[in-house]
């Protein structure tokens, strides 16, 4: 069974379709009502129609209201305001509804009747450097976005577009062939790698010999020499196995990770076309791509070659463009890097509509903000280095340990330290997820680790505490034996239904919107929701039927909180 928002969205679009044959209905969608004195789900598209008609729009609802038959689905169907449509849920539609989702159905969502093929170009670190702030917050997010679009029955292709090629290397090989310490390469070869550059990039301010050394090592690595492409596919190869290590650690994996350097020989036919076809220019010996029609882009240029004939960042992400295009032929490209980058992102989505007017897909930046620290600036260690990722993940854990051996006495040390693992891994992830993207956030142990509030701790628990109440009715055979009917009294248990029901238009709102903080906000009303439902109705020492019954909804509950933290890349533990 559909859920009954998507039910209600296909009689009102045949009904606006009724009254204004040629509107264009995808966008005709229903919301949940903010305030649910004015209904379950309400819709403002009709105000939108109107307008772009100009059109009456209360004239307009009430035309659409008239052929609308919902007398099934609803109790009451209202024209408010300036032209919405509120439309009030009959109690046995929801009932149903949650019948369907504990006699095992999809949780109140339908897998895309039209599946969209969605690249998601994410993390994306470079080599021979640990990966930033910046890295990690693209790691989660792009992470969360996968994981929502494939629950929503989309196909996805993760692609770590890897930073392997760039002026860097002149530098680094300088330094791999003089300076190289074994030992500590060997130790942490990132970190060695880090110091190599540091090392030349110090000497060669005081001495040109040792710049002009990098630069013919550059050009060397460039002409494909042997030695040079040797310890360039080192450096590469030793990066990527701290990088899995991260990924390990987070639980993230790409379908596809291809570097920069993979589309090197893209590259200068690129540059080619875009001249031949008189989109980039020659500009004092460089080719560039000027934007005079585009206000915000007047000023800002693409550079496609530079005066000494090399092809830069720009050309390497149309050549990755063509290629995604080709080979997986999506409908929507994600990028999710951080604030910092989105001129070049407008300009490389610019070049490509010269270049590919007859494309249709959809090219989403989907950017952040910064980590501040608590002082409010940039997220840094005491000592102003970078924070590193594993070092966090253990403080995390660390941290979680002390409440876990607090709460759980009784439990060996290695099952404490897996829950504090868990823990300190979520709550990590959700502060990161929780934020308006945007916005910068301030990191903050006590916030992210409290067990009130919203946190991925608060979440785990309440899911545990659910799993506890099945645990201790010892309900697990009975549950099975007969799929419950569900009963709707209380007013706390309508309530926690209706946001239940809500689940699948959050995740198609953090789909659309690249927000998984939707999620999160809603996984917290809905752990509210249900704590408020739990001390107000009994469950284990109620009557049969209200037992059953209620059981079935606190096993919605937790398989909603489970399937919801899922997306967001958090584990869940039955027992904490
Ligand atoms: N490696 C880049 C950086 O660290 C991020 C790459 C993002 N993806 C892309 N297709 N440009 O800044």
């Amino acid at each position: 069974m559909p859920p009954i928002n998507k039910l209600i969205e296909l009689r009102l679009q045949e009904a606006v379709l009724a009254v204004l044959p040629d509107a264009d209905v995808a966008s005709v969608l229903v919301r949940p009502c903010p305030d649910p004195k004015f209904g379950d789900y309400q819709t403002n598209a009709l105000m939108g129609l109107a307008k772009a008609r100009k059109l009456n729009p209360r004239q307009l609802a009430a035309d659409v209201f008239a052929r609308l038959n919902l007398t099934d689905l609803c109790e009451r169907v209202e024209i408010a305001g300036a032209g919405f449509l509120n439309f009030h849920i009959k109690r046995q539609a929801q009932v149903a509804a949650l019948e369907a989702a504990a006699a095992g159905g999809p949780l109140f969502f339908e897998p895309a009747d039209k599946p969209r093929t969605v690249v998601i170009d994410f993390s994306s670190p470079n080599v021979a450097k640990a990966m930033h702030v910046g890295h990690i917050r693209s790691t989660i997010l792009g992470d969360s976005l996968a994981r929502t679009l494939r629950l929503l029955g989309h196909r996805v292709v993760t692609d770590n577009h890897i930073g392997d090629w760039g002026t860097q290397f002149g530098k680094l090989l300088v330094g791999w062939k003089l300076h190289l310490d074994a030992a500590a390469l060997k130790a942490d070869p990132i970190g060695e790698m880090e110091r190599l550059y540091k090392l030349v990039n110090r000497l060669s301010e005081a001495d040109p010999a040792v710049l002009e050394e990098a630069r013919q090592e550059l050009v060397r690595l460039q002409r494909g020499d042997e030695e040079n492409l040797r310890i360039w596919r080192e450096m590469i190869a030793l990066s990527q196995v701290q990088f899995d290590t991260i990924y390990e650690r987070l639980g993230v994996r790409f379908d596809v990770t291809l570097g920069e350097s993979f589309y090197n020989p893209r590259l200068q036919p690129l540059v080619q076309e875009l001249v031949g076809k008189g989109i980039a220019v020659e500009s004092e010996g460089a080719k560039v791509v000027f934007f005079e029609e585009i206000p915000t882009l007047k000023a800002h240029p693409a550079l496609v070659q530079k005066s000494d004939g090399a092809a830069n960042y720009t050309t390497t992400d149309l050549a990755t463009m063509a290629h995604r295009l080709e080979t997986w032929k999506p409908d929507e490209i994600v990028y999710v890097t951080d604030g910092r980058q989105q001129l070049h992102f407008q300009q490389i989505f610019a070049v490509f509509q010269k270049w590919r007017s007859g494309e249709k897909v959809r090219l989403a930046h989907v950017w952040f903000g910064s980590i501040l620290g608590e002082d409010g600036k940039p997220f840094k260690t005491r000592s102003g280095e970078t924070i590193k990722l594993t070092d966090l993940l253990d403080e995390a854990a660390e941290r979680a340990l002390k409440t876990v051996a607090e709460k759980n006495p009784t439990l060996t040390e290695a099952e404490q330290r897996e829950i504090a693992r868990v823990i300190g891994l979520g709550a990590v992830k959700y502060s990161d997820l929780l934020p308006n993207r945007q916005s910068d956030y301030v990191f903050s142990w006590d916030k992210m680790l409290a067990l009130n509030g919203n946190t991925a701790p608060y979440l785990q628990y309440a899911y545990a505490r659910i799993r506890s109440i099945f645990r201790k009715g010892n309900v697990g055979a009975e549950a099975e034996a007969a799929p419950a009917r569900i009963l709707l009294d209380a007013p706390q248990e309508v309530a926690l239904a209706r946001r239940l029901l809500n689940f699948g238009i959050i995740l198609e709102a953090v789909a659309e919107e690249y927000r998984p903080n939707f999620l999160c906000n809603y996984l917290y009303d809905l752990a509210g929701d249900f704590t408020a439902f739990y001390e107000n109705c009994q469950v284990l020492k109620a009557e049969p039927e209200s037992r059953a019954s209620r059981l079935a909804i606190c096993d919605l509950t937790a398989r909603v909180l489970k399937q919801g933290l899922d997306v967001l890349g958090i584990e869940t533990l039955e027992q904490m």
